[in-house]
């Protein structure tokens, strides 16, 4: 059984007629919005916001009305993959370059799941490299704050070229390792001009849905940051 493809369609039963969904990106995201799609084709009535450009092309040739992040003041719920998680609901995102997006949508939403197979669930995280969006404007001189940090950073490439965001900016990629002090590399690297965001997702999902080999593992978070609204429970 395909532990993504589970996850991600078995996320689509917490979506309710009327929401607005954050889309997430990723192969584990485009099994859900797949299921999203067949949603919509049965009647249901649903407006998204995607988190990036490749998921707002899937979202277009399934029909899925979407609306821009301005266009909306809350999102009911937002359902994305991840790339790594500890128990403490600590994660990395941005393996696919979208975290920017990925968190904006996440701290708009009333609700976040996070999809994933089992290898995504970890004791604790920074075996993988963590992303960071930063600006181009001067990035040479970001890179050396984060090498003086002995965050072992590495610009994202694409072939030959730098790799650029939807946003149009770079990815650094830090090779930090475990055990990560996460509030540490939060506060250092948060505080460095140029940089715009962290793939460290810090305890934001209410739920995470992990698809295994006999079907799925659901584990809620009870100590979100994200708040529920009344509306859809
Ligand atoms: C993209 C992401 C993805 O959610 C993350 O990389 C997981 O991807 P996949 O489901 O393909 O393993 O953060 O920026």
């Amino acid at each position: 059984m395909d532990q993504k493809r589970v996850a991600g369609e078995k996320s689509t039963e917490y979506i309710k007629n009327g929401m607005i969904l954050g889309l997430g990106t990723g192969s584990t995201a485009y099994y859900m919005i797949k299921k999203v799609g067949e949603l919509i084709k049965n009647g249901m009535e649903i407006k998204a916001v995607a988190t990036s450009k490749s998921t707002e092309s899937l979202a277009r040739e399934l029909k899925i009305p979407l609306l821009s992040i301005d266009e909306v003041d809350r999102i009911d719920l937002a359902i994305d993959g991840v790339d790594e998680i500890d128990n403490e609901f600590n994660a990395i995102k941005g393996g696919g370059g979208a975290l920017f997006r990925e968190k904006i949508v996440a701290s708009l939403a009333n609700e976040v799941i996070w999809i994933m197979d089992e290898s995504k669930l970890v004791d604790g995280i920074g075996k993988f490299p963590l992303p960071v969006e930063i600006l181009p404007y001067g990035y040479k001189h970001v890179i050396k704050e984060l090498q003086d940090y002995s965050l072992n950073p590495k610009i994202r490439m694409k072939e030959e070229e730098i790799f650029v965001t939807d946003n149009g900016n770079y990815i650094v990629d830090l090779h930090i390792g475990t055990p990560m002090n996460i509030n540490d590399v939060y506060n250092k690297v948060n505080r460095i001009t140029g940089v715009i965001e962290t793939g460290l997702f810090i305890n934001m999902c209410n739920r995470i849905i992990i698809g295994t080999s006999s079907g799925t593992k659901i584990i809620n978070n009870s100590n979100s940051k994200n708040v529920k609204m009344e509306q859809f429970r």
